[in-house]
């Protein structure tokens, strides 16, 4: 299963279209570096993740869309919460990987995408559950690793990627935002406007926030050598100004 994982992530097309749009300052070609942006759902990391790898001129990672195609899996198999073992199986065998040819990266399983799916209501309120899975963490993590060593220039986003996954990053970031801010964000990205009310939204954001930091693996937390940033009156290319300032000097210490 291992082979399979890493040939799967071997085969993509090593540069992918973010790191050919780079622009202004960028990481020099020789480095290799992973920056991880960790924090809860809303506070804009996918964004800020995928514009400062194009900024930086680094591949960019969404491991959110991991446990959201895990939860689209157990949506479609029609899995129980009972049913676990079958579940990770299941996802184990669908070997999700990533098209690096495309900016942003889609997510495939059983080698066909499912970018398309992931983002829907129902998966969106179904991966709370699942990203508490400990034996579908361990594998998730473990894919996330096998995807750095074959792009050793990343910048890597999720709730544990500079806690758990890459604790040894030089370059680690906790995005964060007051949670009405952050449910107003969430309804836009996720295109609900008019169907969700903000107070809804801030209701699902806190229970999942209390789900994904109280879960015994791979709580969210802040790591402590990470820096904070409260994007909540911040616009994205602030808080992109700001990540480009620390990585410039932490680049010049590495
Ligand atoms: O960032 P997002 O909303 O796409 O994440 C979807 C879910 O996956 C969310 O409940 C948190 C969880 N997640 C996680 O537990 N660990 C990660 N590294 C990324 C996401």
């Amino acid at each position: 299963m291992a082979v399979s994982e890493t040939t799967s992530e071997r085969t993509a097309v090593a540069s992918s279209v973010s790191s050919t749009k780079a622009a202004g300052f960028t990481v020099p070609s020789t480095k290799e570096i992973i920056i991880t942006i960790d924090g809860p759902a809303g506070t804009g990391k996918s964004t800020v993740a995928r514009r400062l790898a194009q900024r930086l001129g680094l591949d960019f990672l969404d491991t959110g869309a991991m446990y959201r195609a895990a939860a689209a899996i157990m949506i479609d198999r029609e899995y129980g919460e009972d049913e676990i073992g079958e579940l990770v199986s299941t996802v184990i065998g669908a070997d999700l990987h990533f098209d690096w040819s495309q900016d942003p990266p889609t997510i495939l399983a059983w080698d066909t995408p499912i970018d398309h799916r992931i983002r829907s209501d129902d998966v969106t309120k179904r991966v709370s559950f699942v990203a508490t899975i400990p034996e579908l963490r361990t594998h998730m993590v473990r894919k996330q690793r096998i995807i750095f060593a074959q792009h050793p220039r990343l910048v890597t986003e999720g709730r544990d990627q500079g806690s758990v996954a890459f604790p040894d990053a030089p370059v680690k970031f906790y995005l964060d935002a007051d949670p009405r801010v952050r449910a107003e964000r969430r309804i836009d990205q996720l295109g609900l406007g008019g169907d969700v009310s903000v107070e809804e939204m801030c209701d699902r954001i806190l229970e999942r926030d209390r789900i994904d930091s109280t879960r015994s693996d791979g709580p969210l937390v802040c790591p402590d050598d990470a820096i904070v940033i409260d994007t909540s009156s911040m616009s994205i290319d602030d808080v992109i100004d700001e990540m480009e300032r620390v990585v410039r000097d932490r680049l010049d210490e590495l």
